[in-house]
This record gives C-alpha cells, sequence and structure tokens, in this order.
C-alpha cells in the first residue's frame, strides 16, 4: 500500500462525505455497535473502498461509519482487521493511513482483551497506559515513506497522557471503574497457555489481545494522538480454573458494551 493507494482511498471516502473526520474510531470486537449512533452517517463498506482489505471475522461487519458523534465529526470503523486472518502489518494499518490522510489527528482505540492483573474482573474497562508488541512483526519494516512519518518513531507517549487523563475524568463523572495497565499483543488466534500468561505478567502486562498495537504504531508514526480501551472479556488462561472460549468473550462484550460505550463517548465529548 503505498502512498498514491492510500491518496486513492481517501479520495473516494472524500467524495462521499460532507465533513472531514476530526477523530477516528476503531472498534474491537463486540464493540462496534457504537457505530451505529453516529448521526448524519454515511456507512461505506470496506469492500467498496479502493485498496481496503475485507474483514473476515463473525461479529465484524466491515464498515466505516463517517458523521457525528457528541458533536465531533468522526470516522469509526466497525470492524477492524486482524493479523491472525492473514493481513500483512501493512494491511491491519492501512485504514489508519487513510485516516492521517483525512487529517485525523486523534484516535481512541478498543478491543476485547483477557485480564492478566489477578486484581481485575470480568467485564471491566482498563485504561492503556503503554503496550509490549509480542507480535514479532512491526507495520514500519520496509523502506519509509517519509511523507506518513519518521524512519525512527518515538513511542514514549504512544498513549497520549492528555487523552488518558480525560478519559479518567470522563469515567469519574460516570462512576466507571477504570483499571489502568499495559496491553500485550499477541499474534492468536490460539489463547495463550498459562505459562504465557505466567511469562506476561512478569513483563509487565496487565491485559493480552489479538489487535491494537499495529494500529498504535501506525498512528503514532503518524503523529497522532492515541487512547486506548480494552474490555476485559475473561481472566486470561491459567487465572481460573476453566477453558477460555470466543463465546464468552462475545458474551461479555454484549454485556458490557453500553458502559463501554458512555465512556467512549463522554471523553470524545471532551477531548
Ligand atoms: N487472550 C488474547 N486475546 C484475547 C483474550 C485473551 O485472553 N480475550 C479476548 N481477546
Amino acid at each position: 500500500m503505498n502512498f498514491d493507494q492510500i491518496q486513492e482511498a481517501k479520495n473516494f471516502i472524500e467524495d462521499k462525505i460532507e465533513k472531514t473526520p476530526e477523530a477516528g474510531l476503531i472498534l474491537g470486537s463486540g464493540l462496534g455497535s457504537l457505530a451505529e449512533e453516529v448521526d448524519n452517517v454515511e456507512y461505506i463498506p470496506y469492500k467498496d473502498i479502493p485498496h481496503f482489505p475485507e474483514s473476515t471475522v463473525k461479529g465484524h461487519k466491515g464498515r466505516l461509519a463517517i458523521g457525528t458523534l457528541e458533536g465531533k465529526q468522526v470516522m469509526a470503523m466497525q470492524g477492524r482487521f486482524h493479523y491472525y486472518e492473514g493481513y500483512s502489518m501493512k494491511e491491519v494499518t492501512l485504514p489508519v493511513r487513510v485516516m492521517q490522510a483525512l487529517g485525523i489527528d486523534k484516535v481512541i482505540v478498543t478491543n476485547a482483551a483477557g485480564g492478566i492483573d489477578k486484581n481485575f474482573s470480568v467485564g471491566g474497562l482498563m485504561l492503556i497506559q503503554d503496550h509490549i508488541n509480542f507480535f514479532g512483526d512491526n507495520p514500519l519494516i520496509g523502506k519509509n515513506e517519509d511523507r506518513f512519518g519518521t524512519r525512527f518513531p518515538d513511542m514514549t507517549y504512544a498513549y497520549n497522557p492528555e487523552l488518558r487523563e480525560v478519559a479518567k475524568k470522563a469515567a469519574d463523572q460516570l462512576s466507571i471503574n477504570l483499571y489502568e495497565g499495559v496491553y500485550m499483543g499477541v499474534p492468536g488466534p490460539s489463547y495463550e497457555t498459562p505459562a504465557e500468561i505466567n511469562m506476561a505478567r512478569t513483563l509487565g502486562a496487565s491485559s493480552v489481545g489479538m489487535s491494537t498495537i499495529p494500529e498504535v504504531i501506525v498512528a503514532n508514526h503518524a503523529g497522532m494522538k492515541v487512547l486506548g480501551i480494552s474490555c476485559i472479556t475473561n481472566m486470561a488462561a491459567g487465572i481460573l480454573d476453566k477453558r477460555l472460549t470466543h463465546e464468552e468473550v462475545q458474551e461479555v462484550t454484549t454485556r458490557v458494551k453500553e458502559e463501554f460505550q458512555q465512556l467512549v463517548k463522554t471523553t470524545l465529548k471532551q477531548m
């Protein structure tokens, strides 16, 4: 996906919308219904957009929802691309490049994650403070496109401190208990073993999931401010004496979605 292809995708989208979005929203597994609350919405299926990959996972709609949410112009991704689906890191992060091309400078990234911190409970929300990239890959590998960003981008404030404060305040206002911690990103699609979860905890991770990190790296390369929120859909492998299932993950996201959406909307309004 080169610079010109990104421009083509951007032009296609721009032709369909009246106002330019200012914030991006990447909605994780089971959390996509927030896109249905966007007003004056223009839905654009991924399959219609030049050079966009197509989403394959159940529960992922695979479209952009562009319009107004909480008085802000947003471009929401209802469904994202996962590395475990076989997409390259560049494909996974193409929508972030399109956001960049559209001039979006803030992005909220959300995901379903397993809780590694034993103080967490299932159904809780976690503000991502920082991440550990365990994908063994990076979307910026290859010749650097200087028009996108610098060769060696800084990741010190990968999750923007100001936006984190805004989210914490929003959680307070809503009386939502918001955990805070480090997200470890893994390729999946198999869940982790209990030994891997113990390792992850030793390394400083509080939650684990199969997304987010590629998009956050590219957003930082693009100079965007990032906010990340995990929905703790299950305790990670080995913490409870039971198996992990995708059904549990879906069940919990459905249950928590309302609270999650309130938090995202209230944060968005104030950022
Ligand atoms: N591990 C990895 N990814 C996940 C998990 C998990 O426990 N829960 C939801 N996504």
